[in-house]
């Protein structure tokens, strides 16, 4: 499904891709890296979804946890100082907020894009209205406590398109946003 965001003129396929434990968390700890907890197929899931849509949105918290490129993806950080971190091949660090920057990325042509966290810039993409497809995750984990997957937007509806299981353990779900 194509977003048709009524202030913009463009339409993108725009994906949040998460993992999350049982009790919705995305992170025990803010500087925690996913890779601790989640399954091997989530990452094998996260590379094939990302390299599909071929640029990939992220905050510079979630960078901050991995600090190298997404071979074979664009990578775009956002940040409010773009010019303190070191250039580095294959990632462009950016300040523009979400409805700012998927409007420059239309206009480069860019047709898909994947949302890889952090909570942040899920809920600024929630909030604008600019994401069209959820997946999610759910890796069998209870934190009690840490990182929420978004926040700071009203009710979202979401239509459930499949749910696969990715191993004996982890389930997938995909979401549409019903709009
Ligand atoms: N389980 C998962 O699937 C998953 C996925 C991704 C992340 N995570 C976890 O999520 C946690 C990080 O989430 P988070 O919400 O704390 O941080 P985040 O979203 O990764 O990064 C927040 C930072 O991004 C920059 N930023 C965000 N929106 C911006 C905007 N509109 N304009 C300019 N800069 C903007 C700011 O950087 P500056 O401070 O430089 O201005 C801000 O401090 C980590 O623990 C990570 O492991 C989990």
């Amino acid at each position: 499904m194509l977003a048709r965001h009524s202030l913009l003129n463009f339409a993108m396929k725009i994906t949040l891709i998460a993992a999350i434990s049982a009790d919705g968390k995305i992170a025990e700890k803010a500087d925690q890296s996913s890779l601790d907890w989640t399954s091997k197929e989530d990452t094998q899931f996260f590379i094939e979804t990302t390299k599909q849509a071929g640029t990939v949105v992220m905050g510079r918290k979630t960078f901050a946890t991995i600090n190298k490129p997404l071979k074979g993806r664009r990578l775009i950080i956002l940040t409010s100082n773009p010019s303190q971190d070191a250039p580095m091949p294959g990632v462009e660090f950016t300040s523009e907020g979400p409805a700012e920057l998927v409007r420059r990325l239309a206009d480069e042509g860019v047709a898909q894009l994947a949302l890889a966290g952090g909570s942040s810039v899920y809920g600024q993409f929630l909030k604008a209205g600019l994401v069209t497809d959820v997946y999610l995750t759910i890796e069998p984990i209870l934190f009690g406590a840490g990182v929420p997957l978004a926040q700071g937007f009203g009710r979202i509806p979401l239509k459930l398109e499949s749910i696969k299981q990715l191993n004996e353990q982890s389930i997938l779900l995909h979401y549409q946003i019903k709009i």
